[in-house]
């Protein structure tokens, strides 16, 4: 076993270093070895027990082959998750210093998951407590507050609260609807949940396929909440540390903290519903960890997958006080819209020839049809998009979904969305491999 082995280069390294002084070999945690913690946490730092942090020194050890995660942070690209062996040292008032030997290594190639080990002074555990906490607490998704938007984790996201409701193509009874919903809680709603006794909080799901504009219609209404002086707090799952309880943890406090009424947007809130943070996030919604925001908080969440939805939160009442369904395109008078929209100045009447075959079709459809006809006309140095080149780009389109979703789980349309960084998870999942 990996572990093994570390621990016994760990302890002949101790050994070697510190002859005869008792230590006790721990499981400790791999946010030390990260880069963001060790950019951070800097020598000098001052920790519990009258302690310093020295500085590290970096070992080389038979057993630990140093590789870094690189991945983006904010807008940065950096190193992060790092195995690696370390000689952590450290410092105390009135006593000597002491070191960690510290190794973190992956257990086997299909575990992406870091185990680390250390060997510490078996009397300086609070120290080296507090050392891990504040290497944790340096790589932990932060909450970035940007006008009135937090955004827990979600570095590679892309959420701008800047949509305009008339961009967002929908049925309007079905858009109507939704803002007449977040309307109601939040001017009565709100109120009566407060004499009945009960946390104002309201859940409200936005289901159907990828592409249809469910995270356009939740920037959308985070526009709307921002203009009645709302707070937006948007969770998303897309980043590198993808969908864990912690970041739906970090947002209830947001929630709960603000002075004002909150609209909390999670996105894909069945990647939470998976393995051991499913208890708990049922449990938030459950309203046994829900958030209490005496001004009222409405949560928009969003899923791609209702048949998940179905079986572990639409059959219990209670958990979501609303469905919507977000439809793919469903007639000709919401298609041509839909594509006129996406031509824009490059619309000719022969268009409406290719109606018919945008039914069914999710908006992202449309808009990657329209954007790729646009493109082989300008390949081909032709100033208008006739509707031979629509024809040929719904026709490539439709060619790659029917092709099988192997090619379009890897596709990323170049040059027609931003890079986006998307979770393996939900990529794999993806069939259109439309960006989301
Ligand atoms: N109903 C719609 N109206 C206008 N544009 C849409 C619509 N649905 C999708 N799109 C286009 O497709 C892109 C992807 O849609 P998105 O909101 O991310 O879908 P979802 O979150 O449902 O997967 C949007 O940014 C937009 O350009
Ligand atoms: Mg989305």
């Amino acid at each position: 076993m990996q572990y093994e082995r570390l621990v016994q280069w760990a302890r002949e390294v101790f050994e070697e270093r510190w002859p005869g002084r008792k230590s006790v070999t721990i499981w400790a945690s791999s946010e030390c070895s990260n880069m963001i913690a060790q950019n951070q946490v800097r020598a000098g730092r001052k920790l519990r027990g009258k302690a310093r942090y020295d500085g590290l020194q970096p070992l080389d050890s038979p057993v630990v082959v140093p590789i870094s995660d690189y991945g983006s942070r904010g807008k940065k690209m950096m190193l992060t998750a790092t195995a690696g062996a370390y000689l952590f040292k450290f410092s105390v008032e009135d006593s000597d210093p002491f070191e960690v030997v510290y190794a973190s290594s992956y257990f086997d190639d299909d575990v992406q998951d870091l185990t680390a080990i250390a060997i510490v002074p078996a009397d300086r555990l609070e120290t080296w407590a507090a050392f891990e906490f504040a290497c944790a607490r340096a790589v932990r998704p932060r909450i970035r507050r940007r006008r009135d938007v937090y955004i827990i984790g979600g570095t590679d996201a892309f959420f701008d609260p800047t949509v305009d409701w008339d961009d967002v193509i929908l049925p309007d009874d079905l858009k109507d609807d939704l803002v007449e919903d977040m309307e109601a809680f939040f001017t009565k709603g709100v109120q009566i949940y407060r004499q009945l006794k009960l946390a104002p909080f309201r859940k409200l799901l936005l289901a159907g396929v990828p592409g249809t504009g469910k995270t356009m219609l939740c920037a959308a209404m985070a526009k709307k909440a921002i203009s009645h002086g709302r707070i937006v707090v948007y969770v998303s799952g897309s980043d590198r540390d993808g969908a864990s309880f912690e970041k739906i943890q970090r947002a209830l406090q947001a929630v709960t903290a603000a002075r004002y009424p909150v609209l909390l947007i999670v996105e894909e809130i069945d990647a939470y519903l998976q393995g051991d943070d499913k208890a708990r996030v049922l449990n938030v919604l459950d309203g046994v960890e829900s958030p209490n925001n005496p001004e009222g908080a409405l949560l928009l969440a969003t899923t791609n997958y209702p048949e998940v939805i179905d079986e572990r939160i639409a059959k219990r009442p209670g958990r979501l006080d609303r469905i919507f369904v977000i439809p793919t395109i469903q007639d000709d008078a919401h298609a041509e819209k839909m594509l006129r929209h996406y031509m824009a100045d490059q619309w000719r009447d022969e268009h409406v020839t290719v109606i018919s075959q945008l039914i069914n079709q999710p908006g992202a459809f449309v808009r990657e049809a329209a954007l790729h006809a646009r493109m082989l006309a300008a390949h081909e140095h032709r100033t208008e998009v006739t509707l031979e080149y629509l024809e040929q780009s719904i026709d490539s389109l439709l060619r790659q979904i029917h092709s099988g979703s192997d090619f379009l789980r890897e596709r990323r349309p170049i040059g027609l969305v931003h890079a986006s960084g998307k979770s393996k998870k939900a990529q794999r999942h993806n069939p259109f491999g439309f960006h989301e």
